[in-house]
């Protein structure tokens, strides 16, 4: 018995050893991660004082693929690595900025730009240090791979100012992520995070005078990213070009909005790029689009490709269902565009009560159930759109109307609770913003 107890503690001690052995190893290799990241930073940013372009470039990919991994292994701490990741990015600043209030507060969706761009390329397997530049035109050769094969995708996201006056980014890594998705599915090289999100931080914190102070204002972030080679072969660019461009900005939709179900036009199948954000998406839907506006609504609500019976999205956003009390919105199948702000409204609806589905819904059970009065709401969700409420859809010759928005509406509530969080007047539990 003795003897047993006297095993069982010497099993014990030397398990206690191996883990202390263990997490001394850790800690090592930790220390390790951390002083090869400040080394690299430091021969960086020597050699971008020295003006040395060649060893900057040399050093950049390992510098940023070191910053990355220790932010994947939780080395580095999250400030320090965003510290870090803004160093990489050279700004050359305006000497006169173009911000007046009038721009700020009033300029139409997407129409007026702040005073800075983000600018890096891609050639020869890997990037060149990202540069802030004045934001102006480019000039590129009429071969360029964009205007001929539609190697384009973008993205969008948008800055706030917090109750706390300060600046927080919402979601940025879900839009980081997404955009190297539909960078995989276009043939085009993965973004590091080092370089997307230290440089975004670095640009919104330049130009962060051109976040309106309105109600529903924000900072609209637009990533843009393309091959840039100058040949007519069809075949993915030898060279890539990001762009990140901001704007100013006030909700996309100024009243409730009138859908057409559009039955001859599709915009994705299975297998195409419809859960991509690809430019030429948006091309395909261009003139269905304008169809409906000559018609008098402000767009169209897609249905599938294969039967066009099932209801997907609308031109920019997600839409959602109020069906007997229940929110549903249609799945992620791979033809539509898996929406930040759909995702966050999951989330919101379920906390505050509101069962919450994903899954098919058709055109035919969306008009019987509105005529039998189980379908008591509609509503977009979009980094755009924020939430915004559905006034009617109209189908071939049937229309189903909505009664107006109030306060008790899902959407009213989805969408003041969702801005709450994203001013920062309500606490941030989903850890959904990035602070700048
Ligand atoms: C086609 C389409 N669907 C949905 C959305 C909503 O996505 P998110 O909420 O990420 O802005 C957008 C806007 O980006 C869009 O363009």
């Amino acid at each position: 018995m003795a003897q047993g107890q006297a095993t069982k503690v010497k099993k014990k001690k030397k398990s206690v050893l191996k883990r202390a052995a263990q997490s001394r190893e850790r800690a090592e290799v930790n220390r390790a991660n951390r002083t090869r990241v400040r080394t690299l930073m430091r021969r960086l940013r020597t050699a971008i004082t020295a003006g040395d372009a060649t060893a900057a470039g040399n050093l950049l990919q390992p510098t940023m693929s070191a910053i990355d991994q220790a932010i994947a292994k939780n080395v580095l701490h999250e400030n320090t690595a965003n510290r870090y990741k803004s160093r990489l990015t050279l700004a050359t600043r305006v000497s006169h900025s173009r911000l007046t209030e009038a721009l700020r507060e009033n300029s139409e969706f997407g129409a007026t730009f702040s005073d800075h761009m983000l600018v890096a390329d891609w050639e020869a397997g890997s990037w060149k240090q990202p540069q802030i530049v004045p934001f102006g035109p480019i000039s590129f050769s009429p071969a360029l791979t964009p205007f001929h094969y539609g190697q384009a995708i973008f993205e969008g996201f948008k800055a706030h100012r917090t109750a706390s006056s300060g600046l927080a980014l919402f979601r940025p890594r879900d839009n980081f992520a997404r955009l190297n998705r539909s960078a995989a599915r276009l043939a085009m090289p993965e973004i590091p995070e080092s370089l997307f999100l230290g440089g975004v931080a670095e640009l919104v914190r330049l130009d962060r005078e051109w976040i309106p102070h309105r109600e529903g204002g924000a900072l609209y972030i637009r990533p843009t990213y393309f091959g840039i080679d100058d040949t007519l072969l069809v075949r993915p660019a030898n060279r890539f070009r990001l762009i990140v461009m901001t704007c100013p900005v006030g909700p996309y939709f100024s009243q409730p909005i009138r859908l057409l179900a559009e039955e001859r036009f599709v915009r994705a199948f299975p297998g195409g790029t419809g859960d991509s954000k690809a430019a030429g998406n948006y091309a395909g839907g261009l003139l269905a689009a304008r169809i409906a506006q000559e018609k008098g609504f402000h767009n169209v609500l897609w249905l599938d490709g294969v039967e066009r019976r099932y209801i997907e999205e609308s031109g920019v956003m997600n839409v959602f269902f109020v069906l007997d009390g229940k929110a549903i919105t249609p799945p992620l199948s791979g033809t539509i565009l898996p929406g930040v702000t759909r995702d966050s409204a999951l989330t919101l609806l379920r906390e505050m009560g509101t069962a919450a589905e994903e899954r098919q819904i058709s055109i035919d059970e969306a008009l019987s159930a509105h005529a039998a009065g189980k379908l008591t709401e509609a509503f977009g969700a979009g980094t755009a759109a924020i939430v915004a409420p559905i006034a009617c859809i109209q189908y071939r010759d049937r229309e189903l109307q909505f009664s107006p928005s109030t306060a008790s509406s899902v959407a009213a509530k989805l969408r003041s609770r969702l801005v709450a969080i994203q001013t920062g007047r309500e606490p941030d539990t989903h850890n959904w913003l990035l602070s700048v």
